[in-house]
């Protein structure tokens, strides 16, 4: 079992409503506290239902600033697009002159550029910061033990100075693009989302390992290469009962 906190459900619908109630609350208090709630959301499709919960909540969406963990390499209005799924779910039902949403900007045929354009949107959003301090970071985990898009093999996972980078993944034969395992442990809260039996044995491998880090606190790249969600720094964990077994 993890040593962070975990919350386990006997359902995604039962961890959804779990995790907007959670959210209302951290965005309240970001903006009660800072004036404003910035979060990294997550793709995929274990937080759609998330979202969809979240559009019939009342929050202060005016001081709300969506912004995008990963994407894929493909056009807004793409059935895969993870901008596409948040706006169908979430911010095409909330008042259209409150929603301060940062997708991004994705050019399919140069995602060095896309990466770079997107970093400088966050660093102009985050001025000051090291790395982005977040409110909140959601992720997902695949059934790789990938999250965000640092998929196992890649190389963003080893990324030390970067915020936001396109990454190459061999097994779609696709770029993806992703914050950098720096650019989500600066945020004040990560909450890991994940729901599904088939998520057993990566969840298993993510929280047997203990990995040892190194002086510098980087976790040994042997572990970490296989497992990236091992990278996340003191999760939050929102479990379904089916994924742990
Ligand atoms: C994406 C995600 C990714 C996702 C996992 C889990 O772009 O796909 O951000 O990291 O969270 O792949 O996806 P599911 O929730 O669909 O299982």
């Amino acid at each position: 079992m993890p040593d962070s906190p975990l919350h386990l459900f006997p359902s995604t619908d039962e961890l959804s409503v779990a995790v907007a109630d959670a959210f209302c609350h951290c965005a309240a208090d970001a903006i009660g506290q800072r004036g404003l709630f910035r979060v990294s959301l997550s793709g995929g499709s274990t937080p759609k239902k998330l979202y969809e919960l979240l559009a019939k909540r009342d929050l202060d969406w005016d001081h709300i600033h969506w912004f995008w963990g990963d994407e894929r390499n493909v056009p807004h209005d793409h059935a895969d697009s993870n901008y596409r799924m948040v706006r169908e779910a979430l911010l095409n039902h909330l008042p259209a002159e409150q929603v301060h949403a940062y997708p991004v900007p994705v050019d399919p045929n140069d995602p060095a550029a896309t990466a770079r354009q997107y970093e400088a949107t966050m660093k102009e959003a985050f001025a000051g910061d090291e790395f982005p301090q977040w409110d909140l970071a959601l992720l997902g985990m695949g059934d790789d033990a990938h999250t965000a898009s640092l998929f196992p093999g890649t190389k963003a996972i080893d990324e030390q100075g970067r915020w936001f980078v396109e990454n190459h993944v061999e097994k779609f034969d696709a770029y993806r693009y992703t914050l950098t395992a720096r650019a989500i442990n600066s945020a004040r809260q990560r909450w890991f989302l994940i729901a599904g039996a088939n998520k057993q044995t990566a969840l298993a491998q993510v929280w047997k390992a203990d990995p040892e880090r190194t002086e510098a606190g980087k976790i040994a790249a042997t572990q970490v290469d296989q497992y990236p969600s091992q990278l996340i720094k003191s999760p939050t964990w929102f479990v379904t009962q089916d994924a742990i077994g």
